[in-house]
């Protein structure tokens, strides 16, 4: 359920015609509906139930201060990949104590930050993030909480860039070395190993792979038990696929009431990291139609918000709807809707049927995740502005880049060459 409906002809985000908001702060934009980011969190609060459980919210979906302080607010956690997301959700207010930082390359100027702010926990990837993790915080003299993310090696069933649960992708450690790792951890002075998690993929369509991979660990879990070690969380990554077309994901309280089935009685308080289920459809992409075009039996509608905008169709064919802001009565036809950018890969979609003027409005639906994050100043471009609604009001919580924000830290040579 989002907040973005047609009120007659005229799509609302919220109680705001969407159309009102374009013509104010001009195009391309982003608009997030705060009541739907509210909803979605809320939704995974309460899918907990009895179990002890923290929604993390992953900042790569979607890093705006002002989406970080709407969760933030209601007691979100994050999973952070890098030390600039982590002064993200400082600066928006969220816990340092509710942060987990995953990814596979973390610097050591980035552990430094964590281990400053005092993370909830490292997810490591390899025998030498341990290492790493552990001689910086003995340096600094703390005891850095480690979880060790597992590779369960299934198939997530979903596009190949965005499967991470194969042994053939780069992340997490294998399960056959997992316990060695954990005995390494317990060696070690400055770790202590607190938790196991996983991660497969993005854009899951169904609960079985999510099962698999929480089978393939819980013995892992127990074996520590057993041998007096015992970790107090299982994280499951994130993942949960969303409705852009025609896909029919599991709600994220289908898939905790699963999940649940397999931790009861464990005494193991649930992380999950969900992004695009919170995020995607509390945000539309907003573009207006420029020109429009026909090279004999191809119809082209070229709108003013392009791939370095929005990317996922580019990069991975992506099928997201488009839809007039201002419904028209008329014969539609077969648009290719395609930017500005001199690149052929840049479309935001194909063959959509559309009745069309120039200077028309369209939303690109599900933008609110991998959205504005992904975007580029490619074509020099500046990167749109975004807005949040809120109830009847907006507020614009990025301002468009403007071209001195493009070139502000370059510079060109001194104009005398030092050898003449
Ligand atoms: N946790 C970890 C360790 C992750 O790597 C990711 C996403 C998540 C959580 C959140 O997954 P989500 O709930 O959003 O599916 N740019 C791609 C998606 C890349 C996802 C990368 N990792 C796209 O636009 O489809």
């Amino acid at each position: 359920m989002d907040h973005f409906r047609y009120r007659g002809n005229e799509l609302f985000a919220e109680d705001l015609a969407a159309a009102e908001i374009a013509n104010a702060v001009g195009t391309p934009c982003f608009v997030y509906s705060r009541a739907t980011l509210e909803r979605h969190y809320r939704v995974y609060r309460e899918a907990f139930g009895e179990l002890d459980g923290l929604v993390c919210f992953a900042v790569k979906a979607n890093s705006n201060l002002a989406v970080l302080n709407v969760l933030a607010r209601l007691g979100s956690g994050f999973d952070i990949v890098s030390g600039g997301e982590l002064e993200r959700v400082l600066a928006a207010g969220g816990e340092a104590g509710k942060t987990v930082f995953s990814g596979p390359g973390k610097s050591a100027g980035e552990i430094r930050l964590a281990l400053a702010a005092g993370i909830r926990c490292f997810n490591i990837e390899s025998a030498a993030e341990l290492e790493r993790v552990n001689g910086i915080a003995a340096e600094t003299g703390k005891i850095a909480a480690v979880s060790l993310r597992i590779n369960p090696d299934v198939d997530a069933g979903t596009h190949p860039y965005i499967a991470t649960g194969l042994k053939e992708n780069k992340f997490g450690i294998p399960a056959e070395q997992a316990l060695a790792l954990y005995e390494q951890a317990a060696r070690l002075p400055a770790v202590e190993a607190v938790g196991i998690d996983c991660h497969i993929g993005s854009q899951l369509t169904s609960i079985a792979p999510y099962l698999d991979a929480i089978d393939r660990l819980l013995p892992i879990v127990e074996t520590l038990r057993e041998k007096g070690t015992p970790l107090r969380h299982f994280d499951i990554g994130g993942g949960l696929g969303v409705r852009y077309g025609g896909e029919s994901p599991p709600r994220p309280d289908e898939l905790m009431r699963a999940v649940a089935e397999l931790f009861r009685g464990r005494g193991l308080e649930i992380i999950i990291e969900p992004g695009r289920s919170i995020a995607a459809n509390a945000g539309i992409f907003i573009t207006r139609v420029e020109y429009l075009k026909s090279n004999g039996s191809r119809h082209f509608a070229i709108v003013d918000g392009g791939m370095n905008d929005l990317l996922r169709p580019a990069l991975y064919g992506a099928w997201q709807d488009i839809i007039p802001l201002n419904r028209r009565g008329g014969a539609s036809r077969c648009y290719d809707i395609v930017g500005p950018v001199c690149e052929s890969a840049d479309f935001l979609g194909k063959a959509r049927a559309l009745c069309l003027e120039p200077g028309d409005l369209l939303a690109v639906r599900g933008a609110g995740a991998y959205g504005f994050v992904m975007s580029s100043n490619y074509n020099s471009r500046g990167r749109a502005a975004e807005v949040m609604v809120d109830g009847d009001a907006f507020h614009i919580v990025r301002e468009r880049e403007d071209s001195a924000a493009l070139f502000a830290r370059e510079s060109t040579l001194p104009q005398a060459h030092p050898a003449s």
